[in-house]
């Protein structure tokens, strides 16, 4: 689909989020010829700069980020020409009246207004954007997580940005809705005829979703500890591929009939709080340990030494309260400094009612989907197959397998480059709507009320292990394991 002119400001643009995603995505969409000639792109940051320093801070950006076989050619000269840079300051008024006039010259372009920053300036400069005319016509603002910490302060920040921007016009970015596998979650689901009839509590033992790292908290320290994996990861993202895993069929891709399903699902999960957050919830925090072959320090140490009560991992068992899914756990884990990056979603259906095969023919195990988001995407389908050979009918669990990068000559895009292409192209299909954010945080609250009145310290791993023990114990008591590595 063809991409209309535009003016995309970011805010924030000498930060880490535009210099290690959004200047290398728009740069890969304008390699790969999508970019209209009159696309232009200013970044916007307090700092004094000239235009000159900003495009070599760039230029460092996107061949650090961006393979050399694309870096090397004319296109990156083209995409920095595209560029200029302002200062202004995100909460007192100098450089907006001079933003202003130069986005004046844009009128013809869609402007889209990106906010990078600290997550405290989103209130400030949507203000300004508003005072100072900029949130005017088809003008669109997009922002990310986190959005609030808590459902009081979301619903917070939404009224602010609402009172500037109305809702169709706002964009609160998941990146995992921009991975090509969680889209393809979708396709999986509803263009194919084989899954769908099969996809409720009669034939689905249960669903695993694990978003694990290797990295620990890099130079996020002080964000990080005062988030925790649970605000940082489940409330989101894990949420959102729950989401796309429970939801009905909505009636179109259109934007808010996919959203109105995955809103219902964020209705329907069962309350956890203080009556039961001890058997479904299992914080955890990273000690000293190796990962990837290399020593690395505990949690404590990396954010320089202080106790901290901050989760770095957590596991739970959630449950959809509705016809579809009662009955059939979700269990969701994620964390940092575990063994491997691994992100993905382990459906795996019931056992057969009867076996015919005797218990020489091989171990019985379940049919199990596993959509695989990194690193390596792909879908496996894990079923029993007889092992060919004429020594009897003995069995082999075997995947199906489909392998992106075999399957498809193409490199796989960030999800960024989708995303950012959907803003300007105004498809929110894939963004979140504030009432799923709400939806979300409603949930979570609970969560974190609950682990603090019970004084809930996070349980100690090793870093390079799969979590605390008990989120094994967790899963075992239901006579069921976490799928590490596909069976
Ligand atoms: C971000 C979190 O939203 O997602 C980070 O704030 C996390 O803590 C990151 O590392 C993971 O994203 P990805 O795309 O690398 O899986």
């Amino acid at each position: 689909i063809p991409v209309a002119p535009f003016v995309l400001t970011v805010f924030g643009a000498t930060g880490d989020l535009a210099c290690r995603k959004l200047l290398p995505a728009l740069f890969r969409r304008d390699f790969a010829g999508q970019l209209p000639d009159a696309a232009t792109i200013i970044g916007v940051a307090r700092a004094a700069m000239s235009r000159d320093d900003f495009l070599a801070m760039v230029h460092a950006a996107i061949t650090k980020y961006v393979p050399a076989s694309e870096t090397t050619g004319p296109e990156l000269d083209r995409f920095l020409a595209r560029i200029s840079y302002m200062a202004a300051d995100a909460e007192g008024e100098t450089g907006w009246t001079e933003f202003a006039a130069a986005l004046s010259a844009y009128a013809e372009h869609i402007h889209v207004h990106y906010l990078a920053t600290a997550p405290h300036l989103f209130g400030p400069i949507c203000e300004r954007l508003g005072r100072y005319g900029l949130s005017k016509g088809d003008s669109r603002i997009v922002i990310e997580k986190p959005i609030g910490k808590d459902l009081e302060s979301a619903i917070r920040l939404n009224q602010t940005v609402g009172m500037i921007f109305p809702e169709e016009r706002v964009y609160r970015i998941d990146h995992y809705l921009g991975k090509e596998t969680v889209q393809n979650l979708m396709a999986l689901r509803f263009a194919n005829a084989l899954f769908e009839p099969l996809w409720n509590a009669a034939h689905i033992d249960h669903v695993q979703i694990t978003v694990a790292e290797s990295i620990g908290v890099e130079e996020r320290g002080p964000y990080y500890d005062k988030s925790g994996a649970l605000r940082d990861m489940v409330q989101n993202h894990l949420l959102q591929l729950l989401c796309l895993v429970a939801m009905e069929p909505p009636h179109s891709l259109e934007a808010d009939a996919v959203r109105d399903e995955k809103l219902k699902i964020l209705k329907s999960l069962e309350r956890i709080d203080e009556t039961n957050a001890a058997f479904v919830t299992v914080p955890g925090q990273y000690r000293a340990g190796a990962c990837d072959g290399i020593a690395v320090p505990g949690y404590a140490e990396e954010i320089t030494d202080r106790a901290s009560s901050t989760e770095t991992f957590v596991a739970l068992k959630a449950a959809v309260a509705n016809w579809r899914w009662t009955g059939v756990p979700f269990y969701l884990r994620t964390g940092k400094r575990l063994q491997q990056r691994s992100s993905e979603i382990v459906v795996t259906f019931r056992k057969v009612p009867h076996s015919i095969f005797n218990s020489n023919s091989g171990k019985a195990v379940q049919t199990r989907l596993v959509i695989r988001l990194q690193p390596d995407e792909g879908i496996k389908l894990w079923l029993m197959i007889k092992e060919p050979g004429p020594g009897g009918m003995r069995l082999q669990y075997v995947p199906l397998d489909m392998s992106f990068a075999e399957a498809f000559d193409v490199s796989v895009p960030d999800a960024y480059e989708r995303l950012l292409m959907d803003v300007v192209r105004g498809d929110a299909t894939l963004f979140m709507r504030r009432d799923e954010v709400e939806a979300a945080w409603r949930w979570i609250d609970p969560i974190r009320q609950a682990w603090s009145q019970m004084n809930e310290i996070p349980r100690p791993y090793v870093a390079g292990s799969w979590g605390p023990s008990a989120a094994i114990a967790l899963i075992e008591r239901d006579s069921r394991t976490w799928m590490e590595d596909a069976p």
